[in-house]
């Protein structure tokens, strides 16, 4: 079994990693050597700071060992990336692979002996999704009939998360000037909205009072932020998004979660003095990345009944 998208998952699957990730973050000593002996190998493509300690100090808290690559420093870029695989997957007993391309994922899982985590491609990021699950669960003690509302770029974190609504009945408006081309999978928003699960606009209040919680993403890929030959996107970005930010004055009065996956641009797509709101879950959800990630690496080795 692997994470590819959640799109591939069962509700009962997502809901049994959800409540686990509960009880790893609330009894991590009941699950302290549950992979002993394992080892998961994490390899990125890009930079990360939540998946990849989720994924080294969640090991080591299940008993395990992790054995972080990067994309420079082997051959995974020189050589097939089918074979680099099968190789890792002959070593280790899982891997998180953060890649560019979504067609890389796939072939990375075809490849590969072990069950393999997509940690975040152009098209899904399936272990956010789980711990914003997981974190919804936990403030609201429930998902069906939640009605969440994102801000921002129709991308990879936006797709997982109208994926995760379909499985567990949570509803969710995507409010984005923009999709990401790359990002785009028409099928998936078809199936969400015969569900009556989608809606997308570009119309900013009306979704809002109705929402029990509002989430955005960066609107430019971190390692592409200060990059000077992306300066005219940045630019064209922040004109067209800037409509869009989440700050104090849009939110005023509204009862309502405030959810981001970090990291974040503050003064961008959310005012930095909105993480700290009352309302934000915002650290809450960025500390259950850990819980939630060992719950995925207990669901793959069949720890999970
Ligand atoms: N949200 C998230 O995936 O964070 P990292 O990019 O730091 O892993």
């Amino acid at each position: 079994m692997h994470l590819i998208t959640l799109k591939d998952w069962s509700s009962e699957d997502i809901h049994q990693v959800v409540e686990r990730g509960l009880d790893v973050k609330s009894n991590p000593q009941h699950y302290a050597g549950a992979i002993a002996g394992r080892t998961v190998a994490l390899l990125f493509q890009k930079t990360s700071t939540r998946t990849r300690c989720a994924g080294e100090i969640g090991a080591t808290q299940l008993g395990g060992h992790a054995l972080y690559l990067d994309w420079q420093n082997t051959n995974f870029g020189l050589a097939d990336l089918g074979d680099e695989f099968r190789v890792l997957s002959s070593y280790s007993d899982f891997i998180v692979a953060r890649l560019l391309e979504h067609t890389d994922i796939l072939r990375a899982a075809e490849a590969s002996q072990v069950p393999l985590m997509n940690g975040c491609c152009n098209r899904y990021h399936p272990l956010q999704a789980l711990t914003d699950l997981m974190t919804l669960q936990e403030s609201f003690g429930k998902l069906e009939g939640l009605r969440l509302t994102y801000v921002g770029v129709l991308n990879n974190v936006a797709n997982s998360l109208i994926a995760a609504g379909v499985k567990v009945g949570m509803h969710v408006t995507c409010i984005c000037p923009e999709v990401n081309a790359a990002a785009r999978d028409d099928e998936l928003y078809a199936e969400a909205t015969r569900l009556g699960l989608y809606e997308y606009t570009k119309e900013l209040h009306p979704a809002l009072e109705k929402s029990d919680a509002i989430y955005t993403d960066t609107w430019i890929d971190m390692e592409f932020f200060g990059e000077p030959k992306f300066a005219g996107e940045k630019q064209r970005r922040v004109e067209l998004f800037q409509p869009y930010q989440l700050n104090r004055e849009l939110l005023v009065d509204l009862d309502l979660k405030i959810l981001h996956c970090l990291p974040a641009h503050h003064g961008y797509e959310i005012e930095g003095a909105l993480l700290h709101d009352e309302r934000s879950l915002v650290f809450t959800q960025a500390e259950n990345r850990l819980h939630s990630q060992k719950a995925v690496m207990l669901k793959l080795a069949g720890a999970l009944s």
